[in-house]
């Protein structure tokens, strides 16, 4: 008379995560960090950067981490090249596809592919500073006397809303306009790194698997 498994009895595998990077990597590091400390229940299976030679290769390099470097090709449209992405992302079947320093728009040529799947981390909070340098851009206000604070965000990106998708978690971040840019910006990054292995982790330790992440 054997004992029947139930899914809860299963042992859960690790999320399997794909991380899009376009510049330094220190998001992916965090994430690539809590991965290893086993904190986040989850494995950095590929690292797939916009750019060539970025230091979040090698980031990923050190981690023993597949590294691909997919790069647009001259004239290539954006529809064409993120469908030439998702394809590359797919291979590694991807439990989420983690937008981490990714500095380029995605169509729904890329996202269509990845329904529930796809989060961004964005240094400024809900419905505040949408696009790029909403670090510079939150300091530059406040020097001006406009505002005081700011904050990261992370969120689902189903479509192709600018840093406008369900959110998933929020931390705000005071500016001391005394302590200097490099101080501040160095706040938001800590901020977004534990915002960022906090989220994740939700996500991971929450949705069984092979399901979809809804917000
Ligand atoms: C971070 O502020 C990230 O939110 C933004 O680019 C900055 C650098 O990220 N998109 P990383 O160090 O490459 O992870």
């Amino acid at each position: 008379m054997g004992s029947s498994s139930t899914d809860h009895d299963r042992p859960r595998r690790p999320k399997r995560l794909v991380v899009l990077v376009s510049g330094g990597g220190s998001n992916l590091q965090a994430i690539i960090d809590a991965c290893a400390g086993e904190q986040l229940p989850a494995e950095v299976v590929a690292v797939v950067s916009n750019q060539a030679d970025v230091f979040a290769l090698q980031r990923a390099d050190a981690a023993g981490v597949p590294a691909v470097h997919v790069g647009v090709h001259p004239g290539e449209e954006r529809s064409d090249y993120d469908a030439r992405l998702a394809d590359v992302v797919a291979g590694f079947d991807p439990d989420l596809v983690v937008l981490a320093g990714w500095m380029r728009l995605l169509t729904m040529s890329f996202l269509g592919w990845f329904p529930h799947r796809v989060v961004n981390l964005h240094p400024a909070l809900p419905g505040d500073l949408p696009g790029t340098r909403a670090i510079e851009r939150a300091w530059d206000e406040a020097i001006a006397g406009t505002r005081t604070g700011t904050g990261v965000m992370v969120h689902l990106v189903p479509d192709e809303g600018v840093d406008d998708g369900p959110v998933l978690g929020t931390a705000t971040v005071d500016i001391d306009t005394t302590a200097g840019f490099d101080a501040f910006a160095e706040l938001v990054h800590a901020t977004e790194h534990r915002l960022l292995v906090d989220t994740l982790t939700d996500l991971c330790t929450d949705t069984p698997d092979r399901t979809e992440v809804s917000a």
